[in-house]
Parts: structure tokens; sequence; C-alpha cells
């Protein structure tokens, strides 16, 4: 997720660029740049790091274009640097594209490019569109970016600006967001509304598969076949602090909402259209015989998940271990064992500390990342990818979500790679895993709506429980820091095979117990668990699978999950369990984004 920027009209472009990409900096940080044209050219400036460095090495500009790009990046192909930043260039330096997205076929374009005589300078993915319109290019910029993006594959948000036709910018939008904001004299485009409040609140917001050609008096919209679309003006209502959360109340529940998309763009490109494959990159696990999964928080109940996973679908044997604990223990690592170290931030001091105990040992590591150019992804051997976006609220949601998209993506991949299941079975969880992201969406409204009510019910509880068996009880530990972390109330996950050995002491009278249900298998079981707290006055209330009616007479709520395979079951089952936390930690005057005692990323032992 980037945030991307472009302006014409009769102010100083360099000013009002970079206060739009100040106000974009939560959808990405890690370096930024500004194309402008100046003296007759298009002038880029760009710098890795954050925006402020920009800032600084442009604080004195004279710079009296009136016209530009800018953007600030969340790497995703090519790590944080000055080469690799936006914007990016042709050949000639006669155009230049800002982007957010990511283009799946860029290697493929790349390669036909180079053929043409083309050179590129980066690592990434979107220098391949400079170069297309480039390749295109007739006289008419909207006519050559129409071009440009018939070759891509993926998404995209991008604003093109040439010196062919210095009073022009063309944008194009794909599965990516952009809003252009209308002036008087002076028009503008953004991935976001934060960009344009300062300016104005009438916006024009382009369909998928739209172009804006913009020009200082006027915006046109466009479809795929270069029709003129009328659009409404739409007037944006939000203040500043509420657009940076996208109208939600909170960084939290914005990053809750953003799930669907996070899965779907954590999927994108790695599962062949036939379903018959997964692909990741080069990753090879010839020979492996254990893999030995390391991480902190979240990321290690992520861990627990794919351990189910793996070694069910791959049958390869998975040892999970908080990461504080790995380091410090000297671990047995028996030869052919792989590591897999997991991190959203990339940056856990404990995670990292585990990978370079881990490399001592000679152990391959492969990191899960959502932060590109981290400490743990420069370190690792192999990366996979969480297409996440940037996560600003402490509490973790669509990282976990992401991070339990790689496991399936992982164990799918080494089932298919060491021939351990059927062609069809592959076939049927890759279809499965495509319908995530939708059902996913599907689950958010009701899951609210049940949680808002059972946070006006309990929010005053000071101990809640959570229990489960298999994958749910390792989503059940999930959802139980989650209500901890952010609402402060105790709370414990139990496999629920367990609680007779001791806890079920601490259950009384209306003591709420959080039941999750969602493997038929062991359904049976998890009931027996339900009764025993049942028994003992507990409140429950269950979140079960769509059919498992059997839980309705042990319950006090019940929550149906949409339908899936029970293996992909933890995706859907944590998002009430976040919405759980989240309305108790309101309910509670709780600082939702920023719990007390607890920071973003430990980067501290
Ligand atoms: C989760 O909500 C917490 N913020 C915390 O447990 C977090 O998952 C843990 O610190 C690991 O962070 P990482 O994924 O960035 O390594």
């Amino acid at each position: 997720m980037c945030g991307i920027v472009g302006y014409l009209g009769f102010q100083q472009a360099v000013p009002v660029l970079l206060y739009g990409l100040q106000k974009l900096t939560y959808r990405g940080y890690d370096s930024a740049g500004i194309a402008v044209l100046e003296n007759g050219g298009i002038l880029v400036k760009k710098q890795a790091g954050k925006l402020t460095v920009l800032a600084e090495e442009l604080k004195d500009n004279s710079f009296q274009a009136r016209v530009g790009i800018g953007h600030t990046r969340w790497a995703t192909h090519g790590r944080p640097s000055i080469i690799n930043a936006h914007p990016h260039t042709d050949c000639s330096g006669c155009f230049a594209v800002v982007h957010n997205g990511i283009i799946e076929n860029y290697l493929e374009l790349k390669g036909w490019l180079i053929a043409q005589g083309h050179t590129f300078s980066s690592e990434t993915d979107t220098e391949v569109l400079p170069h297309l319109v480039e390749h295109y290019y007739r006289g008419r910029l909207e006519l050559a970016v129409h071009q440009a993006i018939a070759r891509v594959e993926g998404s995209y948000a991008m604003v093109v600006l040439t010196v062919h036709e210095p009073g022009c910018l063309v944008a194009a939008r794909q599965d990516s967001p952009l809003i252009v904001g209308l002036g008087e004299n002076e028009n503008f485009v953004a991935s976001d509304v934060p960009a344009l409040l300062k300016y104005t609140r009438q916006t024009y917001i382009p369909s998928d598969g739209e172009m804006a050609i913009i020009t200082p008096e006027k915006v046109g919209i466009k479809d795929h076949q270069l029709k003129s679309v009328q659009k409404p003006i739409f007037e944006v209502k939000w203040e500043e602090a509420q657009a940076e959360k996208g109208g939600f109340a909170h960084f939290m529940l914005k990053e809750i909402y953003e799930q669907p998309q996070a899965i779907q763009e954590t999927l994108r490109g790695r599962l062949a259209q036939d379903n018959t494959e997964v692909t990741l990159g080069g990753l090879s696990l010839a020979g492996v015989k254990k893999i030995f999964i390391t991480a902190c928080g979240t990321a290690y109940h992520a861990g627990l998940v794919g351990k189910y996973v793996i070694e069910k679908l791959a049958r390869l044997p998975v040892e999970v271990e908080l990461a504080s604990e790995f380091r410090y223990r000297q671990p047995l690592i028996a030869p052919k064992t792989l590591v897999l170290v997991i991190s959203q931030s990339g940056e856990t001091a404990d995670t990292l500390g585990a990978l370079r105990e881990a490399k001592k040992m000679g152990a391959p590591v492969v990191a899960v990342t959502n932060v590109v150019g981290s400490s743990v992804d420069r370190e690792a051997d192999f990366n996979l990818y969480t297409w996440a976006g940037p996560e600003i609220a402490v509490a973790s949601t669509k990282a976990y979500t992401t991070q339990l998209i790689t496991m399936y993506l992982l164990a799918l991949y080494i089932a298919d790679k060491q021939k351990i299941l059927p062609a069809e079975e592959i076939q049927t969880l890759i279809k499965e895993l495509k319908n995530l992201s939708q059902k996913a969406a599907e689950v958010l409204p009701r899951a609210a709506i049940f949680n808002q009510e059972l946070a006006d019910r309990y929010a005053q509880k000071e101990n809640i429980f959570f229990i489960g068996r298999g994958l749910d009880y390792a989503v059940a530990m999930e959802g139980s820091l989650k209500l901890k972390e952010i609402s402060y109330i105790h709370a414990e996950a139990y496999a629920a095979g367990e609680l007779k050995h001791g806890t079920l002491a601490l259950i009384t009278d209306g003591v709420p117990v959080v039941a999750l249900v969602t493997q038929r298998a062991l359904l049976e079981k998890t009931i027996s668990n339900i009764k025993e707290v049942k028994a003992r006055e507990a409140t429950v209330i269950t979140f079960a699978a769509t059919g498992l009616k059997e839980v309705e007479d042990v319950s006090d709520h019940v929550f149906y999950l949409p339908q899936t395979h029970p293996l992909l079951s933890s995706v859907l089952a944590v998002i009430p369990l976040q919405l759980l936390a989240y309305y108790m930690a309101v309910a509670r005057g709780c600082d939702v984004d920023q719990p007390r005692n607890l920071a973003k990323s430990v980067t501290v032992e």
C-alpha cells in the first residue's frame, strides 16, 4: 500500500505535493519522491527513509513548477532505497509515473521492454509503466496510458506526467484507491482523501478500469474504451483525523475491515488460474524434513495455526516456539530443518535474535514479514511477504490473517511439490482459498453487530476465558491476546480438554467463556467441555461453523461463521474475536490504537 499524489494549477506544486504525501504516510513511509515539470524538463527528487528526509532536501527549493506528482512508498518489489523509490521515469526522462499496487506480470513486461531496447534502473515492478507509456506514446498521453495499462495484469492506481503535455496529468485505477480533487483553476489526484482536504472537498471517484485526464481547468473521466463517463461530484464530509482512518473511529477498526483486501493482495499472483498449484517465487524446500516456526505474540499464534495446517496437508513435522525462548536455550536443530520466522514489523528484537541463532546453527531461514527491507526480511535467506499494507494499530489484525494465508499457501505448496496430496484435494483447497476474501467481507458486518451487543452486556467483566480444540485452540489464544491487550480485561485461552485439570476452579457464576467450535471432528468433545463450564454457571459465547447446531443447547450466545474448509476456518473465526476485543475496549473507554504499556514493534528485549 503506497500513497500517490498529483497536482496542476496556479500554486507552486512542491509544497502541495509534500503536504499531500505527509497526509498519506499512514499508507507507507519507507521512501518518497516527487517529479515536477521545471524549466521544460522533468525534475525528480527521491529519498529513502521517512518523508522528512525528502522534505529536508526540498525545504529551500525555488522550484517554480505548477505541475507535479509524488509518492510515499510501502515497498513490495524492491527494497526501500532511493533507486527503488517512485516516481520512476522512462529511458528518455520524458515520462514519470507514481504507482500504488502490484503488477503481477512485470517480469514478462520488463523482458519484452528490454528486448525493445529499454533500459531499467530499479528492482521495482512499477518501472515497467513509464517505459510502456514511452513505447506507446504517439502524441496523446491518454492513448499511450490506455495502451500501456492494457498490457498490465494486477492492481494499480497510477498518475503519469510528461514533458510533451505539460498541462496534463493522466491517472488510472484498477483494484487500488484513487480520488480526484476538484479546485478553482487547479486540480488534484491522490490515493485517499486526507491529501486533498486542505484544498477541496469536491471530488470525483473513478471506478476500476477508468482513467482521469486532468488539466488545471477540467477533469475528464473515461472508461476502459476511452468513452467519456459523467461522474457525480462526491462531497467529502470527513474531517482530517477521520479521513486518515478512512472514516473509521480507530485504525484498528479500519485494519479489521481491510482484511478482505489484505487477504486478496496476499493471494494475488500466488494461485494458478486453474487452481492447480501455488507459486511462491523461487522457494525451494527440497529435502526439508522438519519446519521450526519461531515468532512472538500474534505472529506466534499464526505459527500455531501454521503447525496444524502444514502437518495436516504436507505431513511434515512442525515445531513452534516463542522466539524469546528459542534464542536462549541452544535449541537442537536437526539437519534438513527449515526455520520459519514470522514477524509483521520484521524488527521484533526476540524474533530477530532467534533468526540469528538459527543461522548460527546453519539452518536455512524463511521469513514471513509485512515490511520489505526490515531487519528480519534482509537477514533471512528467503522471504514470503504478507501484503497487508502498513498496520498502524498496536493490536495486530490484518497482519495475523495474512500470516495465516501465508501458512495455508506454504502448506499447499509443500503438499503439491512433495506429492503428498491428490491434485483434486489441492484444487478444492485453492478454490476455497480464493473465496476467503469475500467470506471475510461477509462476516464483518454481522460480527460487528453481534459483538457490539456482547460488549454492551459484558464489558465490565474482569475475567474472560477462551477455549477450543486443535485449530480452535490456536485461534482462542489469539482472541485472548486481542481482548486483554486493548481492553485490559484479564483473558486466558485454554485447550478445551485441559480445563478440568485446574482452570475449571476459576469458572463460577456469570464468568464469560468464549468457545470456538469450527472443527466438526472435534464437536462432541468440545461440547462436553462447554457443558463442564455451563454446569458451573458460566456464560457461554460460542463462535461455531455453520451447521454445528448442537452448540445452541449449551450456549448463551451463538455466532455462526461462513461455511469454509475446516482447515481454513481460522481466518474467518478470528474476525469476530477481533471485533469482540475492539468493542469491549471501546465500551471501557480504552485507548484502542495505543494501549497502555505496549508498542507496535518491540525492538527491545
Ligand atoms: C499483537 O497484537 C501484538 N501487537 C504483539 O503481540 C505482536 O504480535 C508481537 O509483538 C510481534 O510483533 P511482530 O509480528 O511485528 O514481530
